[in-house]
């Protein structure tokens, strides 16, 4: 039996809450994501419980990644990565979806069911149906020994350490962090060369003191939040990578502050959402350097021609942003496949303020489990 976490034997260590505690314990978790999985002398990752041989990994043809809630935003985050680096098709299925579409799954598929808990109901059946075609499935898990870690053939533990919060933060930076590493150790499968994994190995040791950079806007978004906290609305705008951030920046807004908030790719803005925008609608853009960055900004521009607050969170040396945006939140400069780890750590403090400053219940928001064991 998993050992059982409760808030009695975890210690919030001196934070107000464990949402803000885990948001703060991301650049650790990360170390010990990537703790021995990182082979500096064959420019690659190493995992040790994929049970697969080389052979049989190097055989895979696609990929489809499946989970739920925010599980199902680093596995967005992932389709992006695996494709750009690995360059290995890949689909991504809500899980509860997935268990009843009886989609064709071609041959030499390999299935990951990410999830935090282990225990989430949707993705444990999505995972045992596809297993049970005689697909090959891998968990990306954070709770040992759990019922998906079981279920699966194998797979990869975040060891992220017990996350309390019902809002998943540092199990999601970790999500996407063994997603990287597995984008690597499969293009290095492939085509990748040495010097490209090794220049990719060194960003991700960098990467923690990025994460631990950008928790230090924590005071400014305080302020950001509130002046924000009574919208009834909010939109989250991203392209490419930081696609899924604008939908995972919304999802924790919604969460637990209870304010209606939408994730879109930035440039799809047109087709629907720009009708929200008004002086009473802030909108959210994760504009950090990179190769949209031009097609965002006139994104942004569109926005401010309309009336509506432009909050944007953008690379620490970009000074052109502050001529559109009302308020610019800054983040270190990482290559973009690393973007989505460290431009959602403002959207996760912008969410817990506004929430604690509306009142509510951020650890338990209304409604909401931490782990959904049932259908
Ligand atoms: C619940 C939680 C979310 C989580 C989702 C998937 O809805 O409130 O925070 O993202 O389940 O959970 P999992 O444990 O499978 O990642």
């Amino acid at each position: 039996r998993p050992l059982e976490v409760s808030d009695d034997n975890v210690e919030l260590g001196g934070y107000e809450h464990y949402m803000l505690k885990e948001i703060h314990e991301q650049p650790e978790a990360l170390r010990n994501a990537m703790r021995g999985r990182l082979d500096e002398e064959n420019a690659t990752a190493v995992f040790g419980g994929l049970n697969l041989t080389p052979q049989q990994l190097r055989g895979i043809e696609r990929i489809t990644l499946t989970g739920c809630g925010t599980s199902w935003h680093s596995a967005l985050v992932g389709e992006y990565l695996i494709e750009e680096l690995a360059r290995i098709p890949v689909e991504v299925q809500y899980a509860s979806e997935l268990r009843y579409r009886n989609p064709p799954i071609e041959n030499n598929t390999l299935v990951f069911g990410i999830t935090q808990s282990g225990e989430t109901a949707d993705t444990l059946a999505a995972l045992r149906e596809t297993k049970r075609k005689g697909h090959r499935t891998l968990a990306i898990c954070n709770v040992v020994g759990s019922s998906i870690a079981q279920a699966a053939d194998g797979g990869v533990y975040l060891h992220a350490g017990p996350e309390i919060g019902v809002a998943s933060t540092k199990a999601y930076t970790s999500q996407c962090c063994v997603l990287t590493m597995l984008a690597l150790y499969f293009g290095r499968m492939r085509h990748m060369s040495f010097e490209r994994g090794q220049e990719i190995i060194e960003e991700l040791h960098r990467l923690p003191g990025a994460v631990q950079q950008a928790l230090s806007c924590d005071l400014q978004v305080r302020d950001v939040a509130a002046k924000y906290k009574d919208a009834t609305n909010v939109l989250y705008l991203g392209r490419q990578f930081n696609f899924p951030t604008a939908l995972e920046g919304a999802l924790k807004l919604k969460e637990i502050s209870y304010i209606h908030a939408e994730g879109y790719p930035a440039a799809e803005m047109k087709h629907g959402p720009i009708a929200l925008v008004d002086k009473a609608t802030p909108s959210v853009f994760i504009i950090p350097h990179g190769t949209t960055y031009d097609k965002v900004m006139a994104n942004m521009e569109e926005v401010r021609a309309r009336g509506g607050p432009i909050i944007a969170i953008a690379s620490h040396d970009d000074p052109q942003v502050d001529s559109v945006a009302d308020d610019v939140i800054r983040i270190p400069r990482v290559p973009e496949f690393l973007q989505p780890i460290v431009s959602v750590i403002p959207l996760q403090l912008l969410s817990y303020h506004v929430a604690l400053l509306r009142g509510c219940d951020v650890d338990k928001p209304r409604n909401l489990a931490k782990s959904v064991t049932v259908e």
